[in-house]
C-alpha cells in the first residue's frame, strides 16, 4: 500500500534547525501528494493524539526560528506498553501511514520500537550532542558550538582584564564532542571531556603554566558529563585553594546552547535530512536513521543505532593541547 499521509514529530531535547527539518519534511511530502500531520509534543502527542493538519503555509517563516514549532518532550507514557498501544491506535485512527521522527538517541529508540511493531518510520538525526551513530553530524550541533564559542570569546576578554582562570561548561550529556570542538576552536588552555581521564592537579599546573608563559587568561572548557565538570573542578580547587593558589570563575552554558536562531549550516543540514527522510519513505525504507556521511545524505538501520552512543574521535584532543601552548 502506498503512503497517503505521514506524521512528523520532534522529540527529546530540542535543537536549532528542527523547524527547517519540519518544513522540509512537510513540503516534500505535500509535493508528492501526501497529506501531512504535525504531531505536538513528540511521542507524548502520539499517545494524546494531538495531530494538526499541515499545509505549505503552516510551515512558512519557521526556518529562522530556534526550538521546534511542534513542541517536544521526553514522554513518560510512550515507553509503556499501554502508551505504545494507544499511539499505534491513534496513528491508525488518524489514517497516518508513516512517520518522520526528528530527534536524538532516546527518540530514535522510540522510532525503532514503532518500526518493530510494523509501523513505517524514519528518524532524522537531530541533537546538539552529536552522539548518534550512523551520522557524522546532527541538527543543532553547529548552532550550539557557535553559542559556546561566543561565550568563550567573551569570557576571554574579562579573564584577560583580571588575569583570571575561567571554566566554561558545555552540554553534551555523556559525550565530549561539544566541549572538544568549542575548546579547540575557542583556544582553550585545557579541555576536559568524559572520554579522556583528567588529573585535576595537571589542570592546575597547566593553568599556572599558561600565566608563566605570559598569557593573561586561562580558559578551561569542560563537558557537563565529565567527572571534573564545572561543579567537580570548582569543588576540587576550592577544597585546595591555599595550595593551588587561585579560584576558578565558572560559567555553565546549559540550555543557552540549545536556544536561538539556527545557523546557516544547521538550516541546510536540517533541510537536506528532512527532504531525504521523505525520499526514504517513498522508496519504501523504514526503521532507518537519515543522517549525513561524508557530505552525503544516508540511511542507517535503527537496529544498529538504538542504545548505542557514537564514540568520540579524540584525535583533536592532543592537537588542542599542542595548540594551546
Ligand atoms: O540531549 C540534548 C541535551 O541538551 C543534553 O546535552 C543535555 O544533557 C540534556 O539534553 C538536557 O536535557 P533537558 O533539557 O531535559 O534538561
Amino acid at each position: 500500500m502506498g503512503i497517503r499521509k505521514i506524521g512528523v514529530l520532534t522529540s527529546g531535547g530540542d535543537a536549532p534547525g528542527m523547524n527547517a527539518a519540519i518544513r522540509a519534511v512537510t513540503r516534500t511530502a505535500l509535493e508528492r501528494g501526501w497529506e501531512v500531520a504535525g504531531i505536538r509534543q513528540g511521542f507524548a502527542g502520539l499517545v494524546a493524539a494531538t495531530f494538526v493538519p499541515f499545509q505549505r503555509r503552516d510551515v512558512g517563516e519557521i526556518m529562522q526560528r530556534g526550538g521546534t514549532i511542534l513542541g517536544s518532550s521526553r514522554s513518560k507514557e510512550f515507553p509503556t506498553e499501554e502508551g505504545r498501544a494507544k499511539a499505534l491506535r491513534n496513528l491508525a485512527g488518524a489514517g497516518i501511514d508513516a512517520l518522520a521522527v526528528i530527534g536524538g538517541n532516546g527518540s530514535q529508540t522510540g522510532s525503532r520500537w514503532l518500526a518493530k511493531a510494523g509501523f513505517p518510520v524514519v528518524g532524522v538525526a537531530s541533537t546538539i550532542d552529536n552522539d548518534l551513530c550512523g551520522t557524522d553530524i546532527t541538527i543543532g550541533v553547529d548552532t550550539a558550538l557557535n553559542v559556546a564559542l561566543e561565550a568563550i570569546d567573551r569570557l576571554k576578554t574579562t579573564a584577560s582584564s583580571h588575569q583570571r582562570a575561567h571554566l566554561v561548561e558545555t552540554m553534551g550529556r555523556d559525550c565530549g564532542y561539544l566541549a572538544l570542538m568549542a575548546g579547540i576552536t575557542g583556544g582553550a588552555e585545557v579541555i576536559i571531556i568524559p572520554e579522556v581521564e583528567t588529573d585535576p592537579e595537571a589542570v592546575a599546573r597547566e593553568l599556572h603554566a599558561a600565566y608563566d608563559r605570559g598569557k593573561s587568561h586561562a580558559i578551561v572548557v569542560a563537558a557537563e558529563g565529565a567527572k571534573y565538570n564545572a561543579a567537580g573542578l570548582t569543588q576540587y580547587f576550592a577544597d585546595r585553594e591555599a595550595r593551588i593558589g587561585f579560584q576558578l570563575r565558572t560559567t555553565v552554558l546549559g540550555h543557552m546552547q540549545r536556544g536561538g536562531i539556527p545557523t546557516f549550516a544547521d538550516r541546510l543540514l536540517a533541510t537536506r535530512l528532512g527532504a531525504a527522510a521523505v525520499e526514504a519513505l517513498a522508496a519504501g525504507q523504514t526503521n532507518v536513521l537519515i543522517g549525513m556521511k561524508g557530505g552525503v545524505e544516508t540511511s542507517f538501520p535503527l537496529d544498529e543505532i538504538a542504545g548505542r552512543v557514537k564514540p568520540l574521535d579524540t584525535k583533536l584532543f592532543e592537537v588542542a593541547r599542542i595548540l594551546s601552548r
